[in-house]
């Protein structure tokens, strides 16, 4: 073989290795979409497809896509709880309000001069509703006790803050801001 002929030859190899990288990466650019169920090849791999993210997991012996929870989203609602005239300064009121998920739950509402605070009704130890005693919320369940214009926790057994509540004064009115998570 003359060395024109082997320098050929090698041309024409290196073009068809380049033909046969290009076809192929063509090739696995076209393999089906990812989706639900379909086979993957990487454990714990990411991929979005459409805002859907799947990942890529382990079921019954065969890596899947599978995908990914969706976030839990947490209902607001924002309600006329209370009229303005109704709370003076320096008390706590209880009152209750439609509930996002539906039904009511208890909100407590107290004025000082630092605004209104709204805080959840439910003792964080274990559900039972708090009630102003002097100056403090108090559950008389087990007796833990909470600082009323932040729900602070000042007795336990509960360890936990009361749930604060986003509270507004506007119209004559006390707007609460209930998420259910
Ligand atoms: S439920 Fe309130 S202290 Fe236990």
């Amino acid at each position: 073989m003359t060395s024109q002929s082997s320098r050929r030859a090698f041309l024409s190899a290196t073009v068809a290795s380049f033909v046969w990288l290009v076809t192929g990466d063509r090739a696995s650019a076209a393999t089906p979409a990812i989706s639900a169920g379909a086979p993957c090849k990487v454990k714990g791999r990411e991929r979005t497809v459409d805002g859907v993210t799947f990942v890529c997991r382990t079921a019954k012996g065969k890596l899947v896509w599978r995908r990914t929870p969706g976030e839990a989203t947490s209902k607001v609602t924002t309600v006329r709880a209370l009229e303005s005239a109704d709370l003076e300064l320096g008390k706590t009121k209880v009152v209750d309000v439609p509930a996002p998920n539906g039904g009511l739950t208890g909100v407590v509402l107290t004025r000082t001069e630092a605004g209104i605070t709204a805080l959840r009704v439910n003792c964080t130890h274990a559900g039972f509703p708090v009630a102003r005693v002097g100056n403090i919320l108090e559950c008389e369940l087990h007796g833990s006790q909470f600082e009323p214009t932040t729900g602070a926790v000042l007795n336990g057994p509960a360890t936990r803050p009361l749930v604060r509540y986003e509270a507004t004064e506007t119209n004559g009115g006390i707007y609460v801001t209930v998420t259910s998570a």
